[in-house]
């Protein structure tokens, strides 16, 4: 055992560990450095506001408790963990430790997905190391996987559930039947959705993990505000009974690809997606990241994307690694994330789902039907089940493979017509395809 350590750490000693946040994951990490599996890593700091409540008993007196940034960042820490959240004041935080020569792991998708690329220059100029794979798919080493396992290819595409909230809500509106609000008060309940579910449900935070995953898995600089981003409030139940007569079900998808002409789309929203695939199994806080190459074709990554103790897993093998490269480079960190940001459009290109709300009355099909084909769209299938109440007649019709785009405008004139309850609702289907060159 002596000596499996002695080989293991670089000059002879162990990498001293800052934690900087002892929340859920904070306290994860904790128990990881705590736990003797890591002889490598040796925890000696652990910083928070109002540090006393914090303290727990399964953490060594050799450890320092403190509510100072400042000792936190002091001279015998060699590796510092942010896991604060949020930009503000963790960006400072995160550029302070770098700039005195410290290497940071974090766990932080927005400071990633909007200031990275300052990050891992300013990580460059003072030969640090700045990792992050946390940041997207908790306990998924998907970054990594992208960066070296998938590195001999070309990587043209990647499609993903990334974002847990989303797939409770979801699932739970599948299976047991729920309301979009009943499903959300659930989530809120069970801690699996923050008071203020925007950022999940709204779709910000799959962008900023989609625009992480584009930067590392596409080279392709994204930024996280230029993702269309569509919420999932709008499902509602019918959805399901609809999308399940077409043996699909619905998820939030966060897919970004390169197109034939080089032109990049980037989107998250809600899609139906084929019960039998990998996405249409995915429940709770599962995630699932495909990727598609030029040579290997797809490749999958599930695993949990969320909770303490996955995501802390993700985080000290983040500092193991640094740990092993002690001041040798990784070339390919993160090169992207330095880059200017590319030019990306949302209109996904796919068979879609549309469903109309209705006041029967004779023509309606046929009124659908003349708008599309104004449009150049073709219907694939219409679907009515029974037993709705005629003044509000749930119908969908499915759509041979053609832009998001296209399809809004279309749906913009329907809704004008006299039949129509609501505005109709359209969600794209996987598989997700490439536009068509224009001619
Ligand atoms: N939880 C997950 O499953 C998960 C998965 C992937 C990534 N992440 C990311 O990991 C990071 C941490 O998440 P978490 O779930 O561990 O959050 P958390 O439980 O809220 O922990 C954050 C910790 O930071 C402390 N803190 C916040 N602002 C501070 C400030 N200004 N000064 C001092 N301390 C401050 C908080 O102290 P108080 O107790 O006083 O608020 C808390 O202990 C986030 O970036 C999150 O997005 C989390």
């Amino acid at each position: 055992v002596e000596i499996d350590m002695v080989i293991n750490v670089p000059n002879g000693r162990a990498s001293r560990v800052a934690i900087v946040g002892f929340g859920t994951v904070g306290r994860s990490v904790a128990r990881i450095l705590c736990s003797n599996e890591v002889p490598q890593l040796q925890l000696t700091r652990i910083f928070n506001r109002g540090v006393a409540r914090k303290r727990v008993d399964w953490v060594p007196p050799s450890v320092a408790w403190t509510e100072s940034i400042d000792e936190a960042l002091a001279p015998d820490v060699d590796l510092v963990v942010e896991l604060v959240g949020g930009l503000e004041p963790a960006d400072g935080w995160v550029r302070r430790a770098l700039e005195s020569g410290k290497s940071v792991v974090t766990a932080n998708k927005q400071l990633i997905a909007h200031r990275g690329a300052s990050l891992v220059e300013l990580a460059d100029r003072c030969g640090c190391e700045l990792r992050f794979e946390a940041s997207v798919a908790g306990g998924v080493p998907v970054l990594r996987a992208l960066q070296d396992g998938l590195a001999g290819d070309r990587l043209v595409s990647v499609t993903g559930i990334v974002n847990g909230t989303c797939a409770y809500i979801l699932s739970r509106m599948e299976h047991a039947n729920l309301r979009f609000a009943d499903a959300l008060a659930e989530a809120q309940a069970a801690g699996f959705a923050e008071a203020d579910p925007s950022e999940d449900v709204d779709g910000s935070d799959a962008a900023a993990k989609l625009s992480i995953l584009s930067a590392i898995g596409l080279r392709l600089p994204v930024r996280a505000a230029d993702i269309a981003a569509r919420s999932i409030r709008p499902i509602e139940r019918v959805d399901f009974n609809y999308a399940f007569e077409l043996g699909r079900t619905i998820r939030q998808i966060a897919h970004a690809s390169v197109q034939p002409d080089g032109s990049v789309i980037a989107a998250v929203g809600p899609a139906l997606v084929p019960l039998d695939s990998g996405f249409g199994r995915v429940t709770g806080s599962e995630n699932l990241v495909t990727v598609r190459g030029i040579f290997g074709g797809e490749t999958s990554f599930l695993g949990s994307g969320a909770g303490g103790s996955p995501t802390a897993v993700a985080v000290v093998s983040d500092l193991l690694s640094i740990h092993r490269a002690w001041r040798r480079r990784d070339e390919h960190a993160a090169g992207p994330l330095t880059s200017a940001a590319r030019q990306v459009s949302g209109d996904i290109f796919a068979p879609h789902y549309v469903r109309f709300v209705a006041r029967d009355r004779t023509g309606i099909i046929a009124a659908v039907g003349s708008v599309f084909a104004r449009y150049g769209l073709n219907i694939d299938a219409v679907l009515q089940l029974p037993d709705y109440p005629k003044d509000r007649l749930p119908f969908v019709a499915t759509l041979e493979p053609c832009s998001d785009s296209e399809v809004r405008r279309a749906l913009a004139d329907i809704a004008t017509l006299d039949w129509v309850v609501e505005p109709p609702l359209s969600l794209p289907m996987l598989p997700f395809g490439a536009r068509r060159e224009a001619a």
